[in-house]
């Protein structure tokens, strides 16, 4: 296991290795729902392994100050102060991540034609090149499609995503959801 650990971390990229060795004391009021190591135990939350440390922090803060709300998240998230934030945003980044795909088969190929919309900022295969922009390959596809659909009603803020799939509804939320989850991060 440590092996396995060792190896994703460095195929992540060398500079994560000092900081992420050890998970933080924190991160166990994480492991009930994103596992040991940032891999989720139902759809509904999502994978954390592999995640951009930028965008995790960001969520995290997001969550602690309330402007992104979660009633599951925020009672763990509450306490923590930025210095724990960044040890469990550079932990979970720095784990191997994993594959869902948990999407509907039937409904990859629908969101494969639509995934056009989304490579700009996303990359070419769900994988982004700014830091503080979520990697989607291999998330959870009940979470993707949740979070989708928050966005849509303006739960979820964020002026570049909502410009981004207004003119979108559930089915093709779904079928995006179901191709991304299958992507190999
Ligand atoms: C009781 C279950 C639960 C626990 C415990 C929990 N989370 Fe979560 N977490 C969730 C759920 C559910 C979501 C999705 C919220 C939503 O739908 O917006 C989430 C979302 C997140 C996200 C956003 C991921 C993304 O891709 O945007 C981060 C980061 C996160 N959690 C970190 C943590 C950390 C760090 C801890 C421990 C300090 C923790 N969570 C504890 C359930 C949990
Ligand atoms: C103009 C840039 C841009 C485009 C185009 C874009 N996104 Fe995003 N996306 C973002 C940013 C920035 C965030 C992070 C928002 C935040 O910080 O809350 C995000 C977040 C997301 C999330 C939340 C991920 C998570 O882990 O919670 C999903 C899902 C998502 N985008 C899917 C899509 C899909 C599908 C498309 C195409 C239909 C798309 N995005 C197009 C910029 C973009």
């Amino acid at each position: 296991m440590r092996n396995w650990i060792f190896a994703g971390m460095l195929i992540l990229g060398g500079a994560n290795l000092a900081l992420a060795a050890e998970a933080p004391a924190k991160a166990q009021a994480c492991v009930a729902c994103h596992g040991q190591a940032g891999v989720s135990i139902s759809p509904e939350f999502p994978n954390l392994a592999g995640q951009h440390a930028t965008y995790l922090a960001n969520q995290i803060t997001a969550f602690r100050d309330g402007t992104r709300a979660n009633p599951a998240m925020a009672p763990f998230v509450a306490g923590l102060s930025d210095a724990d934030i960044g040890a469990l945003a550079a932990y979970y980044s720095a784990q191997a991540p994993a594959t869902a795909a948990n999407g509907d088969a039937t409904l990859v190929s629908a969101g494969e034609s639509l995934s056009g919309y989304c490579k700009a900022c996303h990359g070419m295969a769900g994988v982004p090149v700014a830091d503080e922009w979520p990697v989607l390959a291999g998330q959870q596809a009940a979470y993707l499609q949740k979070q989708l659909a928050a966005f849509k009603s303006g739960e979820r803020i964020n002026p570049l995503m909502q410009a981004a799939i207004a003119h979108l509804g559930d089915p093709e939320y779904k079928a995006l959801a179901a191709y991304y989850s299958q992507l190999a991060p």
